[in-house]
């Protein structure tokens, strides 16, 4: 990974290689039991797409999101992040990448109750030794970008579901990631409020350049992506356009 002189990453420009995964297997439990999920997975995403993740339940696509989120770590293979090897770093190295890089979004949002969206949103930047005023300056930044400026000081159970979950989409950018993973970002949410999502991650991703792995059950929205990538018993069957 290039680095400019504060040690951050630069920004990884369109035509870089996002995500690439070679042969990853996966399983859990202890070695003599393993149960086999993960089956000599391997692509090849470039920066600045929209891809959706399918297949059927217990296909291990949460499984494949976690690894490439370095969440978990694979039990063979290889993986790197906009250039960089990041199988076998150290678990300090392995979260300073996901911090830099990766915003994270869950299908049931995964906002913190006595907080207010605001709070959520600046959450991830209390690490970086900002002090609370500028938190809420750039927290308050990308509540606008996602429609919800009137509603900073709304608790997560003040706000609809379409709503928290542009609060979880807000938070996850604040930090300026590469790229974002969102494990069935609509998954509970009606069909319109899913459908504004979708067009706030595409509209993201097409106005910011960050690139967005998205797990999704729904074809239409998978449709709309860049690529779709199709798992069956742990290994990809398809890719296709859109
Ligand atoms: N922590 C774990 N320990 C043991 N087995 C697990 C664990 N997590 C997942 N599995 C198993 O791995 C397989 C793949 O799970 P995974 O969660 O990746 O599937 P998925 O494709 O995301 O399914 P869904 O669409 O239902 O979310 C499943 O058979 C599941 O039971
Ligand atoms: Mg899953």
């Amino acid at each position: 990974m290039v680095k400019t002189a504060g040690g951050l990453p630069a920004p990884v420009v369109k035509g870089f290689v996002m995500v690439r995964l070679e042969n990853i297997t996966h399983g859990y439990g202890p070695a003599r039991s393993r149960t086999q999920v993960l089956d000599r997975v391997s692509f090849l995403m470039p920066a600045g797409q929209m891809w959706a993740l399918t297949g059927a339940s217990g296909s291990g696509k949460s499984t494949l999101l976690n690894l490439v989120g370095l969440l978990d770590r694979p039990s063979e293979g290889h993986i790197e992040l906009a250039g960089q090897c990041v199988t076998g770093l150290n678990a300090y190295e392995t979260a300073r990448i996901r911090n830099q890089l990766i915003g994270f979004v869950f299908q049931s949002f995964h906002l913190l109750p006595r907080l207010s969206a605001w709070e959520n949103v600046a959450l991830p930047l209390v690490h970086r030794g900002m002090g609370k005023n500028a938190r809420r300056d750039a927290a308050m930044a990308q509540l606008e970008k996602v429609g919800l400026a009137e509603r900073l000081y709304h608790k997560p159970d003040e706000l609809s579901g379409g709503q928290r979950q542009r609060v979880a989409i807000a938070r996850a950018l604040v930090s300026s990631p590469r790229l974002i993973l969102a494990d069935e970002p609509t998954g509970n949410l009606d069909s319109e409020s899913g459908a504004m999502v979708m067009q706030l991650l595409r509209r993201i991703n097409r106005e910011t350049g960050v690139s967005i792995l998205m797990v999704t059950h729904d074809e239409r929205l998978a449709r709309t992506c860049d690529r779709t990538v199709v798992m069956q018993d742990g290994r990809i069957v398809q890719t296709g356009a859109g």
